[in-house]
């Protein structure tokens, strides 16, 4: 396995291109299905992640071409040929959930593995299942599998207990070509699902609501094949900037939506650092005084849990007393125990974690656990002087595109070792 050896301590310098969002690329991948024909997307970041979702369309029938280099996958899909997706694509990857409702809105059936827990948390589907009952669907679990059959998707009114990105999605995704209206309450906002409802828009749905709490959705007969560019991605443009403020570098990320990361960008300037932003970049640099800061995570427009790991990371480098309260996770501070043994002060009670600031931390050789702990790991690493060695750094190969590269361009001292051997 791949390793990452990182010599950390020096200043970050320079611009970092952020890519396609992979939270807004997957279901629009999974969306491509709902229409016969080629559908063409740019901007799909090159990312393990992605070629998983490819291989589960794939399965279920469509033929793709990714061009890595040129980030475009074309997808043409004739007939859906299979509705059953086995447990070893959806064990790798719970976002495969989302053939649910294309599969129910263009076959009437659907036999989805049941995704297990995972790193993170319990995450179950109940909400995407609920809501697709209330759309006229009879769902059994049988040997570990959704069996979900309808006789036609109908238009409903449902309201989501509790705010989820992948229910939000999923069920736009059926809804479109059900039977008359649909009113989904409690939607995510999140700017991924407002790029799948602008996608689906574009194929000819007519989805009214997105970014707010209240989607309406009128279901049409048919859908069309488009050309479309996905959104870029927030996270990884949230993850480089906090790499500027834990090196007390100077960073800009360009091709980026300010908009997108404004929780972010509050949060830095209330710890000290100049934030700067024009229309598609923010520029990043430490001010005279730095100081910890309180973060809760939420729903967006709120702080995502997404950046929770790499945040973590920043306040044990910042003078003073920090707080982090996870609210939509309950199993996300794995990071907090690998921080230590780099030198961090954290104190977890339950969904908070405390966070004293320490003049320095020193390298080590620590593990990723998820996607978002290693990016914090990674960034702890940038700021620890000299050399750590990350490992289990496939989580990083999820959702993070050209991550080396990127940073070795703005001056980090970071090389992925083939096998683990520097
Ligand atoms: C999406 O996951 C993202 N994944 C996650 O990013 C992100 O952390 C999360 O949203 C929150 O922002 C993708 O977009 C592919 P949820 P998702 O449904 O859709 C509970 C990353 O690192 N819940 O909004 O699975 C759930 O357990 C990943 O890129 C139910 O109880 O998240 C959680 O506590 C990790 N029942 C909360 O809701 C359900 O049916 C929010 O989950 C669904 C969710």
């Amino acid at each position: 396995m791949d390793i990452y050896a990182v010599k950390g301590g020096k200043k970050l310098k320079g611009e970092v291109p952020i890519s396609g969002a992979k939270n807004a690329a997957l279901p629009i991948i999974v969306a491509s299905l709902l229409a016969e024909g080629r559908t063409v997307l740019k901007n799909v970041p090159d990312l393990m992640d992605i070629k998983t979702i490819i291989k589960v369309i794939e399965c279920l029938g469509a033929k793709t071409e990714f061009d890595a280099a040129g980030n475009t996958l074309t997808i043409d899909v004739q007939s859906i040929c299979n509705v059953e997706l086995p447990y070893d694509l959806v064990k790798t990857m719970r976002a495969s959930v989302y053939v649910m409702g294309p599969l129910l809105a263009r076959c009437g059936e659907a036999d989805v593995s049941l995704p297990g827990g995972c790193a993170i948390g319990e995450r179950p589907v109940d909400i995407h299942l609920s809501g697709f009952e209330a759309m006229g669907t009879g769902i059994e679990i049988e040997h570990g599998f959704i069996k979900a059959r309808t006789s036609g998707l109908k238009g409903a009114h449902f309201a989501m207990r509790k705010i989820s990105v992948g229910a939000t999605a999923n069920l736009m995704m059926g809804a479109v070509l059900a039977k008359g209206a649909t009113t989904l309450e409690n939607c995510a906002m999140e700017p991924d699902i407002v790029d799948l409802g602008d996608f689906l828009n574009k194929m000819g749905a007519r989805i009214d609501g997105l970014g707010t709490e209240r989607i309406t959705i009128e279901g049409v007969k048919k859908l069309n094949p488009i050309t479309y560019s996905v959104m870029p991605d927030r996270i990884e443009a949230g993850t480089y900037l906090i790499a500027g403020a834990i090196t007390r570098g100077a960073v800009t990320i360009r091709h980026a939506v300010p908009e997108h990361i404004r929780a972010l960008i509050v949060t830095l300037r209330e710890m000290g650092f100049i934030v700067e932003e024009g229309a598609d970049f923010v520029s990043i640099r430490p001010g005279k005084k730095l100081s910890g800061t309180m973060v809760r995570t939420l729903p967006y427009p709120g702080f995502p849990t997404d950046l929770q790991a790499p945040l973590m990371a920043l306040m044990t480098t910042l003078p003073g007393l920090s707080v982090i309260i996870e609210t939509i996770f309950e199993n996300r501070f794995t990071h907090a125990a690998e921080l230590r043994r780099m030198g961090a002060d954290i104190t977890l009670e339950g969904n908070t974690a405390v966070v004293r600031g320490v003049k320095k931390l020193t390298s080590a050789t620590v593990m990723m656990s998820d996607l978002r702990a290693g990016a914090g790991l990674l960034l702890a690493a940038l700021a620890a002087k000299n050399g750590s060695e990350i490992r289990r750094i496939y989580h990083s190969d999820r959702g993070y595109e050209k991550l080396d590269q990127k940073l070795k361009a703005i001056g980090a001292d970071i090389k992925r070792v083939k096998g683990g051997k520097p």
